[in-house]
Parts: structure tokens; sequence; C-alpha cells
């Protein structure tokens, strides 16, 4: 085991570098590999906030509730108890290492998101993912933590369920190399750009979990993919959720408010799912507006704010319009559709963030602790990422040692002949038809809404392009947009989609983010449990694991 690694953390968002920085503390020797320059990393998009609990009539035990209610009752809540007490510390710390949280004097000033009892989301001048990546990288800088930038990874390198490390590509110069590391830490964020309609940036292609999946982990609540109330109709950029906590109403073509038929005292700031729902229901009851170029939407209308709440709270949404359609916000409502933005699911990990390979461990959104249950709550996801990121980090001393594998015989020319046969001949615009096909039908049949109909006729598509783009036979052609890492993360993608469709067809009910409209109703006699997926002998497989229930009963879910 020369030249091995303490710790190999794959991707260099939030999680991966509260990860990384929590390993340096103990080791000398983590490294941070990234298929993008670090300050590219998705978490820098994060603009609603991050959850604490720090006004006076807050408690822990409400910001614990809220998240189980607003999970449909299926997060374990032996992690959220671990999410919710650890929060305020993760605070702490990056306040100690720069982060500038907004206040009020010495009172830190909050938004109440959807599904909140109590206003407990911090900001950072509207920017929060950026603030605190800069905090964390800054940080990262002054340590004697290695990145290697613009490294893809290809596979894990695992044997009898030990991790020993991965092979990578290097997206600059195509040099493929094994990394050998006591530790793996995946860190790979999400997998949103499988859907055309995503807030997520094209890079997340959920490489980590297409990883894990094919190198045999576990994979846990799939199903349950968030789709945000709120994106512009034709780009889907996110229209952050603190529009509605600052008072932005959903209106209909009649001019209705009508999340008041959804969610009577909660309004627009019911959980996400239950507002998406609710825009879709409008629509295609036919009270949804018409934009000749993209179809129906519904209305953001800030018409009723003062200039003061817009100008204070809600600066960057002003400047976007202003800056995308020369509008004022406060005379010009958005149109607004619902559009993916969070898998609650991912590589299964315990309260350790053990995975069900040793040696390998997860963190962040391509994880699953089961915090989210089957819907996050706004706010919780970068503190998840601080709170599991530094507990994987701190696995350190906890890796099992092999003493019969030898990872020098791990041989690497199959990669090196596929990626010349690939490099001679790739045709990327067939490569961009597929990732075309494949978005279309995740969107269409894999959505808000499914049915089994649907999700047969998505399992059967799936296995035919996936055929298609196994066994075609490419013949050169140069678009120089795209590279050949787009094969490399289409074949991730579709990994991704079949992990995700097969539960969906599985779960007989409705709960959360996944509504079938042929089992409406959310049944715990028979569905209070995670699926879990993995690959075995080629196959997917699938189990089912119980929800841990120690604190709260599950009871109806109104808002
Ligand atoms: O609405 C938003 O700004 C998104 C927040 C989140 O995903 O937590």
């Amino acid at each position: 085991m020369n030249n091995s690694i303490d710790v190999l953390i794959v991707g260099s968002g939030i999680a991966g570098l509260r990860a990384a920085l929590e390993a340096s503390k103990y080791s000398d020797n983590v490294k941070i590999i990234s298929k993008l320059p670090v300050m590219r990393s998705h978490s820098v998009s994060a603009a609603g906030g991050i959850n604490s609990v720090s006004i006076p009539s807050d408690s822990l035990h409400s910001y614990f509730s809220d998240t189980i209610k607003g999970s449909d009752f299926l997060a374990d809540q032996d992690a959220v108890h671990i999410l919710v007490n650890r929060a305020n510390d993760e605070i702490k710390y990056l306040e100690e290492i720069g982060v500038d949280f907004d206040k009020f004097d010495t009172l830190y000033s909050t938004n109440k998101l959807g599904g909140a009892e109590f206003s407990r989301a911090l900001n950072s001048s509207t920017q929060i993912g950026l603030s605190i990546m800069q905090a964390l990288y800054d940080k990262v800088k002054q340590s004697d933590i290695d990145i290697f930038e613009n490294w893809h990874v290809l596979d894990l390198i695992v044997d009898k369920n030990i991790c020993f490390g991965l092979i990578a590509i290097n997206k600059d110069t195509n040099e493929i190399r094994k990394f050998i590391s006591n530790i793996v830490i995946l860190a790979t964020g999400p997998a949103g750009h499988i859907y055309k309609n995503t807030t997520n940036s094209t890079n997340c292609t959920g490489d980590g979990i297409a990883i894990a999946y094919r190198a045999g982990a576990l994979l846990k609540d799939m199903e349950f993919i968030q789709f945000h109330p709120t994106s512009l109709i034709g780009s889907n950029i996110l229209i952050t959720e603190r529009t509605r906590s600052a008072g932005a109403y959903l209106l209909n073509k009649n001019g209705e408010r009508f999340m008041n038929k959804y969610a009577k005292s909660s309004l627009e700031l019911a959980p996400r799912d239950i507002v998406s729902r609710s825009i879709i229901h409008e629509i295609n009851n036919g009270l949804g507006f018409k934009d000749s170029n993209y179809g129906d939407y519904i209305e953001l209308s800030f018409s009723h704010l003062s200039r003061s709440i817009i100008d204070d709270k809600l600066s960057d949404v002003k400047e976007l319009a202003s800056s995308l359609f020369n509008l004022d916000i406060k005379n010009n409502p958005l149109k607004i559709i619902p559009a993916q933005h969070y898998m609650m699911g991912g590589i299964k990990i315990n309260i350790k963030c053990e995975t069900s390979i040793s040696n390998l461990y997860a963190a962040g959104e391509c994880s699953c602790p089961s915090v989210h249950g089957a819907n996050r709550l706004g706010g919780n996801s970068l503190i998840e990422c601080l709170v599991f990121g530094k507990i994987a980090g701190s696995q350190i001393n906890h890796f099992i040692k092999p003493d019969k594998y030898d990872v020098g015989n791990v041989n690497i020319d199959s990669y090196s002949s596929n990626l010349a046969r690939l490099l001679n001949n790739i045709d990327y615009d067939y490569i961009n038809n597929i990732c075309i096909k494949l978005q279309s039908l995740m969107t269409s049949n894999v959505g808000i809404f499914r049915t089994k109909k649907s999700l047969i006729e998505s399992s059967l598509l799936l296995s035919s392009i996936k055929l298609d783009l196994l066994s075609h036979n490419f013949s050169n052609s140069n678009n120089s947009e795209y590279s050949i890492f787009n094969y490399f993360e289409l074949l991730n993608m579709i990994d991704v989609s079949e992990t995700i469709i097969t539960p969906s067809l599985l779960r007989e009910e409705s709960r959360g983010s996944h509504y079938r409209l042929d089992f409406p109703v959310r049944n715990d006699k028979d569905w209070l449990n995670h699926i879990i997926i993995q690959l075995h002998n080629s196959k997917s497989k699938t189990s089912f694991e119980p929800v841990i229930l120690d604190d709260i009963i599950p009871d109806s879910r109104t808002y």
C-alpha cells in the first residue's frame, strides 16, 4: 500500500470540503479529486438559506418535528436528531472560518421557509452557498490538502466489498490513473441533469451514485425526487423560496391565490412537494397562463410587497429579473413552473456516513442518511452537507486494513483501450441526442405525477436507450460543444435513472414527492419502509428496510 492516500474525497462542494477539513485534523495525507474547478461546484448556487435554531421562540424539537413531518414521516429519526442537534455547531464553525451571516444588531436575520413552524434559515447577502464555499475553500487552501481538479472518476476499485481507491481520467490530458486510498468519501452532489427541466447545472450527472451502484453499494430512497415550485419558464432558473417567505403570492389566471385550496394555513409556504403539485393541478384544470413560446405557467406576484421588502430581502431576484427581462418585479410578476431541484435518495449511509462497502463513505446530496425522507425542507440541504461532511471526514481512523488484496494488480489497460476506441470514433451529435431522449423520458414519465403505465414505459424505453448507446457503432463527428466526458456522464445518468424508475414503480402509494396517480394515498401499513436498490449480478435487486421511528409517530400531514 505504498503511495497510498489516507483519505480521498471525490467532489469539491460543501460536503467534500467540510469532510476534507475535518480529515485534515488527523492526517496530512488528505486529497480531493473533482471533475470541476472547486468554485464551479453546484454548492455555490445555493441561495435559499441554511437552517439552525436561532430565534428564542424556536426549539430543537420544533426543528426536528418540522423535518419529520416535511419528510412525510419517511426520514430516519436517529439521523434527523443528529442533523438538528449538530446544526448550531456548524453555524459556529462557519462563523469562525469567516462566513458573515446577515444580522440585525447581534441577532441573526432569518427567513421562514416552507414547512417550517419558525423562521430559521440564515443567509449571507442572498448568496449563502457562495459564502460558505469561499470560506471553506480559503481554509482548504491554507491546509496541506491537495486538490486534483478536472479529474473525472470512472470507477471505484472494490474487491470483496472493500474499497481500495478509484480509477480516474484527467479531463485535460486524458491520462488514466489509479488513486489508492485507505478511505474514499463520495461527495459528488446531485443528478438533476437527467431531467430536462431542472434547476441543477449541467454538471450534475449523478457520477458518485452511479459509480457506487456499479461497485455494488446499496442505494436508498431513490424514488423521491424533489421538484421546486418556482423556476422561470424557459430557462428553469431557480427563483428562491425566499420570495414566498418574503410574502410573494402564487396566482392563477383568475388572479386567485390558489394555495388556499391546497394548504389552508401555510399557503405558499407549504412544503415543496405540496406547492409543486398544486401548481400542476391548477395548470391541468385550465387555470394556468399560457406563454406562446414555453406553454403553461403560474405567476409569482410581488406587487403587494413594499419596495423596502423587495430591496432588502429580494435584491438578488430583483436584479435577476432586471438583467434578464429588463423588468421591475414590483410591477411585473414572474412566470414560473416547477422544476427538478433535489434528490432525497442516494448512496445509503448510516449515521457514521458508512456505505455498504467497507472503507467507502459518502456525504451530501449523492448520499442518503435519510434525513429528508420523502421530501426535503428548504434550508436543510446545506446543513446536511456540513453535519454529515464533518462526520465522514472524522472516520479516518476506522478503516479496515485489508491484508490480501494487491492493488498493484488492478489493471487499467481496458480503460485505456476503451478510451482510445471512443476517442477515435465518438459521435457527439448522437450522444447529445441520446441525452435529450433520456431527459425527455424522465421529465414526462418520472416527474411530479407517476403511474404504473408511465413507469413501465420509462423502464422499457430506458433499457432500449442503454442498449442503443452500448451497441452503437460510432462514426466520428466533430461537435466541439461536447467532449468524451459527456459520454461517461451519460452512462452514469442512465444508471441513475434506472435506480429511480425501479423503486418508483415498486412503491404503490403516494408519499412526499412520490405521487402515484394510481395510488394517491399514503399507506403506512404497507409502505412505511425504505426501498433499497443494489446492482447484483448485473441486475438491479430491491429490498426493504424499516423507517427508524424513535420519537414521533406518523400522523396526518396537513399544512
Ligand atoms: O428556494 C431556494 O432558494 C432553495 C433552497 C434550498 O434548496 O434549500
